[in-house]
């Protein structure tokens, strides 16, 4: 079992019935949990039972719920504060059928530090996970303000609330993106950083501010994750990638061709200096990934030390692989187009996961396969409801 979380000073729970901006889940929501592969059927130790909870910001989002889900497994409990500008209003009901327990949910805005100071008055959170931000790298070109208000703001009213409640423990949803066109493959940590679009200067921002805050006051111990390429979803097809707009990235896109939503992928340029002219890339399962973030808590807690590190696999796929092995997944070949290179593209990004196996003990363990048959069953799934 993971050590257990300290409390946050001074703090203690109390009721939830009533309250305005809280949601328990309700369950069910259309969701049959017979239906569920793997579902226990029992219920899951709470943070009611065990008194101590991680806060999940923009828990409701695609890696956040599968983090949810691992956090659960590991016997942790977990709080989601998400506004739910990107993600479906039935998560919080598919959680609760995944892990068999009620799921507590705050509806609203990161950036509302009277939510933050409720949040953190009613639970007693000893650590925060901080996914919330908004994410695509082209809409960030046209709207930067946006992207710098929530994303550098929304931190900064996380780490306000967090010294307010004596909470120390964070953990940081980084890229990949912050190391610009990597010189070096496959990338250590310790590559130079740089950025291409307002996105990536938001993650770059919010790694030096954690390293300013984290420097300021020893109690702080911070984990800066930088995730490569997530994609698949959860075994029980419950919970996926599940673009409310335009599918941006290569494996929303296929899945959408798949579904015959979408003619033909359009190959961002074949003439790459890669093996066969495609942009190569390290595509993590999103279930290793959550699994990388309990890890890092636990090493948070066990050591206090605040660490930086890649989460990949160190193997890179070309996209006309992944094409092929999303082909597999449903067994038929899914029409492709060569078009011209997407604007600030690199050929190719693969991580060094040495120092995550080294430091955390983390090693994905699923391949490209996997990733694309359960990408497949979470979205053949959410079209028939
Ligand atoms: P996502 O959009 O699915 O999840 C983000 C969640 O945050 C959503 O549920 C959204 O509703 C919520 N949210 C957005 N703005 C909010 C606000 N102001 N207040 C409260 N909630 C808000 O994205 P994701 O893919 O799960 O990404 C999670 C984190 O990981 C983000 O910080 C993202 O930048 C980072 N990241 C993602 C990828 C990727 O390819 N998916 C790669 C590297 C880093
Ligand atoms: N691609 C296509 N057609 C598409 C979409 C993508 O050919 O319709 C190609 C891209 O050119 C690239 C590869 O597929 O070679 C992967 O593209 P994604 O958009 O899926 O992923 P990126 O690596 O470009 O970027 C993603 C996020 C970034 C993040 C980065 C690293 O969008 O914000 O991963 O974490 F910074």
């Amino acid at each position: 079992p993971p050590p257990p979380l300290p409390l946050a000073r001074g703090r203690r729970r109390r009721g939830r019935a009533g309250r305005r901006g809280i949601s328990g889940g309700t369950g069910g929501g259309g969701v049959d949990p017979a239906a569920v592969p793997g579902h226990s059927g029992r219920g899951t130790r709470t943070g009611d039972a065990m008194g101590q909870t991680v806060l999940l910001t923009g828990g409701a989002g695609y890696i956040g719920s599968h983090t949810f889900v691992a956090l659960r497994a590991a016997g942790h409990d977990a709080v989601i504060l998400d506004n739910f500008s990107n993600a479906r209003g039935d998560v919080p009901d598919r959680l609760e059928v995944i892990t068999g327990a009620p799921v507590r949910v705050y509806r609203g805005d990161v950036r509302d530090a009277a939510l933050l100071a409720r949040i953190f008055a009613e639970n007693a959170i000893g650590a925060a996970i901080h996914f919330a931000a908004l994410k695509a790298a082209g809409e960030s070109v046209e709207k930067p303000l946006d992207y710098i208000d929530v994303n550098l703001g929304g931190l900064t009213a996380l780490l306000k609330a967090m010294r307010e409640a004596g909470c120390f423990r964070l953990v940081f949803s980084s890229s990949a993106t912050v190391y610009g066109t990597p010189e070096v493959l496959p990338v250590p940590e310790t590559a130079p950083r740089g950025y291409a679009n307002p996105y990536g200067f938001t993650k770059l921002a919010c790694e030096q501010i954690l390293e300013q805050v984290g420097a300021s006051d020893p109690r702080w111990a911070i984990a800066t994750l930088r995730y490569f390429n997530p994609v698949g979803a959860h075994a029980s097809a419950l919970i996926g990638e599940d673009p409310q707009d335009f599918p941006n990235n290569l494996v929303p896109f296929v899945a959408e061709v798949a579904l015959g939503k979408r003619a033909a992928l359009n190959v961002f340029g074949d003439d790459w200096p890669t093996r066969d002219g495609t942009g190569v890339r390290d595509y993590i399962h999103v279930e290793d990934l959550a699994r990388g973030h309990v890890m890092s808590l636990g090493h948070l807690i066990a050591t206090g030390q605040s660490h930086t590190v890649n989460l990949g696999t160190g193997r890179g796929y070309s996209v006309l692989e992944m094409l092929a092995a999303y082909s597999r997944a449903v067994g038929r070949e899914l029409p492709h187009v060569v078009a011209p290179r997407r604007a600030g593209d690199v050929a190719e990004v693969v991580a060094d996961p040495s120092k995550a196996a080294a430091l955390l003990g983390f090693r994905a363990e699923k391949g490209v396969d996997e990733m694309c048959a359960s990408s497949w069953a979470f979205v053949s799934r959410r079209r028939n409801g």
